[in-house]
């Protein structure tokens, strides 16, 4: 992608930007969705007119509606591995075969998510959810931004190999109330399995007369679980199609079911599809997803911006950072195109933040005063998630906001220690509540914001070669190899490995 067009634009500051008075008009857009308004306000960013002029020419010599139009239609959208990327038909958005699959496997799920909430397996007070990355991350945010005060079932996410994980769900868990999931689209991941194998051992170590009678298996690869010994009827599949990264909407977000109910499960899904329509049907800066992705590209590629941050405003999405990481970087953190070419710039930026308004009392330093230009995303919801005295919201609310206007304004001193240079960039997304469809919409925002940015990249979101290598000499470590580097092997000798 050719940069240079960009690059040779003028270069006005936020305050000059503002002289626009129909700025915000132009620049913030209300979403309207089934759970309430979304506002995206992109009004403190650097684009302007001839800015969006240009990325809507790239984004035309990109063929950004082809590509667009390809992932709605089922076509090969991830051709390193032959495959489509068929997320939006689990939201009932895409290829009629592929929604109808879609739907077919969502009412497997239902099914057995409403036999449990009847007995099916008798009294369940605890899922352990075995899961890591995509099989993980989704659940794990979406059950702790919507399922704190009224979870029919408890819901524990353990994901990391280290036993301290698994030891910890355990130890909050009474066994003969407990199912466990097991979630991996491929069935093999060794984080996963081992975690799995070990939650059966306390099982049985426990007295649970069959241990493989309490599991569902979430995956792709039925096949692989029934040969694990899950009984068949406990196997709740997805499409390969599905990527890891993008399927809390499939039967990996069987948790949220259970512990929401299934309406709520569909309100996501419908929350989700609202998006995916304006997706579609939008076009140029009107369409919100790619909207941001200007911005973002703007940053990375022309301002060499390194990072962008995310914080959430809202107790309730504090793990919206890192399951952004994943979507992000393991999406766009490519250093080649979808034709195996050099980018020729930068790639996705590093994606990093915290939730407000604790990250302003630790990093919000660096953001103000720092030689580095991070652009932030700041998320925030109107309606309070609490009880308690309305003062806690407020003061959320208004220290959010306060920080992307400081952001933007600085102030000057003569005691440089004591001035802020300010035009630095933030976006704000604001819920009117946050709810399962607004959370739908909030995640499939993301998923989009994504692929617009790949798109335009010309990378291909959907593989994650990088992961594999160190996984490979992981295993070989494992097999009883030992020729490595000095370091690495002086590593495993202090380890006693
Ligand atoms: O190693 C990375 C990765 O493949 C992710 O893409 C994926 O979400 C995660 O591991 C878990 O994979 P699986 O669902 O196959 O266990």
């Amino acid at each position: 992608m050719d940069w240079t067009a960009l690059e040779a634009l003028p270069r006005p500051t936020l305050s000059e930007l503002f002289e626009d008075r129909e700025r915000v008009a132009k620049l913030a857009a209300e979403l309207e969705i089934p759970g309430g308004a979304i506002r995206f306000d992109w009004s403190k960013t650097h684009l302007d007119d001839a800015v969006v002029a240009a990325f809507e020419r790239l984004a035309e010599e990109a063929d950004f509606a082809g590509k667009r139009a390809a992932l709605f239609a089922g076509g090969v959208v991830n051709a390193s591995e032959g495959r489509a990327a068929t997320h939006t038909a689990q939201r009932g958005v895409g290829d009629v075969v592929d929604v109808e699959e879609a739907q077919a496997l969502h009412q497997r799920m239902r099914a057995l998510v409403e036999a449990i909430h009847g007995g099916l397996l008798g009294e369940v007070r605890h899922l352990i959810h075995i899961g890591i990355g995509g099989s993980a991350l989704g659940p794990a945010l979406a059950i702790d931004a919507l399922a704190r005060d009224d979870a029919r079932v408890t819901v524990h996410v353990v994901a990391n190999i280290d036993g301290c994980a698994l030891e910890q769900a355990i130890g909050e868990c009474d066994p003969a109330t407990t199912l466990i999931a097991v979630a991996s689209k491929t069935f093999t991941t060794t984080e996963t399995m081992t975690n799995a194998a070990s939650a059966l051992d306390w099982l049985g170590d426990s007295g649970v007369e069959d241990p493989h009678g309490r599991v569902i298996a979430l995956t792709a690869c039925p096949d692989k679980a029934v040969e694990w010994g899950v009984d068949e009827t406990r196997v709740l599949p997805f499409p390969d199609t599905v990527g890891g990264r993008y399927s809390l909407w499939s039967s990996i977000g069987f948790p949220i079911a259970l512990a929401m109910g299934w309406e709520a499960f569909a309100e996501m899904l419908e929350g989700g599809a609202a998006v995916d329509r304006h997706f579609r049907d939008s076009d140029g800066i009107a369409n919100l997803p790619l909207r941001a992705a200007f911005a973002d590209l703007y940053y990375a590629q022309v301002r060499g911006c390194q990072t962008r941050a995310v914080f959430a405003y809202d107790e309730r999405l504090r793990l919206l950072p890192s399951y952004l990481q994943q979507l992000e970087m393991e999406s766009n953190g490519k250093r080649v195109t979808a034709w195996g070419d050099p980018l020729g710039g930068a790639s996705a930026a590093v994606t990093w933040g915290g939730v407000g308004t604790d990250a302003q009392h630790a990093v919000f330093q660096l953001l103000h005063q720092g030689t580095h230009l991070v652009p932030v995303d700041f998320l925030a919801v109107a309606a309070p998630g609490d009880a308690l005295d309305p003062a806690h919201h407020r003061i959320l609310l208004t220290n959010c906001f306060a920080q992307g206007a400081a952001l933007m304004a600085g102030r000057a001193s003569q005691d440089a220690a004591r001035a802020y240079p300010g035009d630095r960039p933030s976006a704000t997304i604001l819920l009117d509540d946050l709810n399962p469809a607004s959370f739908g919409a909030l995640i499939a925002f993301h998923e989009h914001r994504t692929f617009a940015n790949a798109a335009l990249l010309g990378i291909n979101p959907f593989d994650q070669f990088g992961v594999e290598l160190g996984k490979e000499i992981a295993k070989a470590i494992e097999g009883g190899a030992q020729r490595f580097d000095a370091s690495t092997q002086a590593l495993l000798a202090a380890a006693g490995l």
